[in-house]
């Protein structure tokens, strides 16, 4: 596959929950749980979630909140397998596409501090650090950094 060239950026249906589960359990050493996963891929007055569809099926996905002014990102993550071809950004840039068209102006997130990757993809995309919560997560008290970023320069990048 060239890139991201055959990848639809789509509302998640049902059947996706069990590849959003593995890619999840890929991911992350302390991933949501199903049931969890499940709430978070709807899309309500709170709830923006999305995932990427390739030629082999579900390969990523995005889950936010609506919070004020904000797009707030809960989580995003790619098939490892799939990672570095642009998917992760075309989902950021799809949520921010629909947040805007929703009336929002900023894009909020936390990520650990030692998840260099994410925040070298996160400042890729213009969002920078503004804050730390120390000790934020429960499974090994690692800091979060808070990163923000404007909706409208991220449309605005390539
Ligand atoms: C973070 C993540 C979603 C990025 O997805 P992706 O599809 O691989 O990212 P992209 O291909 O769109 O990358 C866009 C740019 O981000 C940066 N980037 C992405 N991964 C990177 C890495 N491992 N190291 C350094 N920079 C990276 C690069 O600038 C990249 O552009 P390039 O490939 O042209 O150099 C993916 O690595 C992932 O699923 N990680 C595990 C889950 C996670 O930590 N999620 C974030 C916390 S919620």
């Amino acid at each position: 596959m060239n890139r991201a060239a055959d990848i639809e950026i789509r509302i998640p249906r049902a059947g996706d929950l069990p590849a959003v589960v593995r890619i999840e359990g890929a991911s992350f050493a302390d991933p949501w749980s199903e049931s969890f996963l499940r709430e978070e891929l709807a899309n309500d007055v709170l709830r923006m979630a999305l995932v990427a569809e390739g030629p082999r099926g579900v390969c990523g996905y995005i889950m936010s909140w609506r919070v004020a002014d904000q797009l707030h990102v809960l989580n995003v993550a790619v098939d490892p397998a799939w990672r570095r071809r642009g998917i992760g950004r075309l989902l950021l840039k799809e949520a921010a596409v629909r947040a805007w068209a929703a009336g929002l102006e900023e894009i909020t997130l936390e990520v650990r501090r030692g998840n260099v990757s994410a925040i070298r993809f996160y400042e890729g995309l213009g969002l920078r650090e503004v804050g730390v919560r120390e000790g934020y997560y429960i499974d090994n008290g690692e800091d979060a950094l808070i990163m923000t970023g404007s909706l409208a320069a991220l449309l605005e990048m390539d």
